[in-house]
């Protein structure tokens, strides 16, 4: 093979050493590529980023999470067992959170105050239990009050799922120490 360029059309522009260098142009495969990954990512970025059409993978799998929790929340309905664990997977199922919090706001609020931080009743943001912060613990807190101190026994009212649902919100509390709440009582945890 001839080190010498012999190609008329692309001129040789630089030479050096006896290695010479052409002003070829690019090969229109090439070229066709490199607009194509031009126009791609602005789509894309229109797409994800600017308008928001389609779902990122953050939250295609938060949806996904969404949707198991949700599942199995019914499951845990069906089944009526009363488990730690189910306490917890229903305090990860937004929609049995949200019945909760509507059932704290209509039931709990004037002794426990709107945001939980505690009145007549203690603070159920922090990490102090005078019944136990386990989830079975605050199950049996809820549905069985506490009398002699002025909680009433919550299940005859309102039924074990919504007890439960009650429950599942106030797990989700815990350690949230919202401001101006009350001291602490009880045993940290
Ligand atoms: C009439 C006032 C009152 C209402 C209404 C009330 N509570 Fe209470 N709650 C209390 C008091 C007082 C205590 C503390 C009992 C004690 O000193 O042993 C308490 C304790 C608790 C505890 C245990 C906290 C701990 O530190 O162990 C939980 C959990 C709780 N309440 C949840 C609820 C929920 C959920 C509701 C609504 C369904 C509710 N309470 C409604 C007064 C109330």
């Amino acid at each position: 093979m001839s080190a010498k360029h012999d190609h008329e059309a692309e001129p040789v522009v630089h030479e050096y050493d006896g290695i010479q260098e052409c002003d070829n142009s690019l090969p229109n495969w090439w070229l066709a590529t490199f607009a194509a990954t031009i126009i791609f990512g602005g789509l894309y970025w229109f797409h994800y980023e600017a308008f928001h059409f389609g779902e990122s993978p953050n939250e295609v799998y938060q949806t996904e999470l969404d949707q198991r929790a949700a599942a199995e929340a019914e499951k845990i309905k069906k089944a009526g067992a009363i488990t730690p664990e189910a306490l917890v997977s229903l305090s990860k199922d937004k929609g049995t959170v949200a019945t909760g919090q509507d059932i704290f706001k209509k039931n709990c609020v004037q002794c426990h105050r709107e945001d939980a931080g505690g009145n007549v009743g203690p603070n159920l943001t922090d990490n102090a239990w005078l019944h136990g912060g386990s989830p079975d613990a605050i199950f049996k807190t809820v549905s069985q009050g506490v009398p002699a101190k002025g909680m009433q026994p919550w299940q005859p009212q309102l039924g074990v799922e919504r007890t439960m649902a009650v429950v599942a919100y106030v797990l989700t509390l815990k350690n949230t120490n919202v401001p101006g709440g009350k001291a602490p009582q009880g045993t940290v945890e």
